[in-house]
C-alpha cells in the first residue's frame, strides 16, 4: 500500500471577509513557489459566500477549495440552504460535515450527517466527515465508544479513500488550545483506522484520518509525526497565511 497522502485542511468557521482572502492567497502563492505540495494537499474552507471568489483567484491550485456544510437534497424548497451541487459549481472539491458546532448548534444526528456527506459524494465531492468526543465523555472512558458509534452512524454507503476523508476532532480541544496526548491521539487513530478497515477494507485502509483541535505550528510536527494521522483539519490558525503554513511546514 503506497504512503497516504497528507491533507491539511483549514475551516475558517464564520469568520473571514473578501478581504480576508489575500491570506489564503498568500498561502497558495507560497504553495506555488516551495515544494510543500508534492507532498502534501493544502485546502481551504472559507464561509460560502466566499467560495467561488476564492476558487476563482486560486485558479488551478495547488490550494484546494472547501466548504463547511451541505444540505442532503440537490434543490428545493429550503430556504437559506444550499446544496452540495451548488458548492461544486461555485468551485468547491470537498465539504465539511458533522462539525461538531453543527451538531451542537443545529442539532445534526450521524443520520443527518450520513446523508449529507451521501449528498457530497453525489455531487462529486469529498466528504470531510468529523467526530470527537466531549470532556464529559472523555473522563467517563467512553471516547473510543463514543467516536466509534459516531463513524458507524456517520459514514454513508459507497465510501472511499478518495470521497471521504475522515477527522477526528476532541470537542473539548476545538479552540480551546486544549489538545489530547500524542498517545492518545495514537490510540484513537488507531482504533479508527481498525473501524475503516472493517467497514470498507482496502478503501477504509487507504482513507485519510485528519486530526482536529488546537493544530498550531507550534504543535503541528508532533501531532502530525502520530501513527495513522495524515493531516490535520485547522480552525483558527488557518486564517492567517503564516500560521498554516507554519503547519503544512510539518511536512517539509
Ligand atoms: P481550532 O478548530 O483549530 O480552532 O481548534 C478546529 C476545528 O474546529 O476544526
Amino acid at each position: 500500500m503506497s504512503k497516504i497522502r497528507a491533507l491539511v485542511a483549514g475551516n475558517w468557521k464564520m469568520n473571514g471577509l473578501l478581504q480576508t482572502l489575500d491570506e489564503a492567497r498568500a498561502v497558495n502563492t507560497a504553495l506555488r513557489s516551495g515544494g510543500q505540495a508534492e507532498r502534501v494537499d493544502v485546502m481551504i474552507c472559507p464561509p460560502a459566500p466566499l467560495i467561488h471568489p476564492l476558487a476563482q483567484s486560486v485558479g488551478d491550485g495547488p490550494m484546494q477549495v472547501g466548504a463547511q456544510d451541505c444540505h442532503a437534497q440537490a434543490s428545493g424548497a429550503h430556504t437559506g440552504d444550499i446544496a452540495a451541487e451548488m458548492l461544486a459549481d461555485a468551485g468547491a472539491h470537498a465539504v465539511i460535515v458533522g462539525h461538531s458546532e453543527r451538531r451542537a448548534d443545529h442539532g445534526e444526528d450521524d443520520a443527518t450527517v450520513a446523508a449529507k456527506a451521501a449528498a457530497a459524494h453525489r455531487a462529486g465531492l469529498t466528504a470531510i466527515i468529523c467526530v470527537g468526543e466531549t470532556r464529559e465523555e472523555r473522563d467517563a472512558g467512553r471516547t473510543m465508544a463514543v467516536v466509534e458509534a459516531q463513524v458507524r452512524g456517520s459514514l454513508p454507503a459507497g465510501i472511499t479513500a478518495a470521497n471521504t476523508v475522515l477527522a477526528y476532532e476532541p470537542v473539548w480541544a476545538i479552540g480551546t488550545g486544549l489538545t489530547p496526548s500524542e498517545a492518545d491521539v495514537a490510540e484513537v487513530h488507531a482504533g479508527l483506522r481498525a473501524l475503516l478497515v472493517t467497514l470498507a477494507g482496502d478503501e477504509g485502509r487507504g482513507m485519510r484520518l485528519l486530526y482536529g483541535g488546537s493544530v498550531k505550528p507550534a504543535n503541528a510536527a508532533a501531532l502530525m509525526a502520530v501513527p495513522d494521522v495524515n493531516g490535520a483539519l485547522v480552525g483558527g490558525a488557518s486564517l492567517k497565511a503564516g500560521d498554516l503554513l507554519g503547519i503544512v511546514g510539518a511536512y517539509d
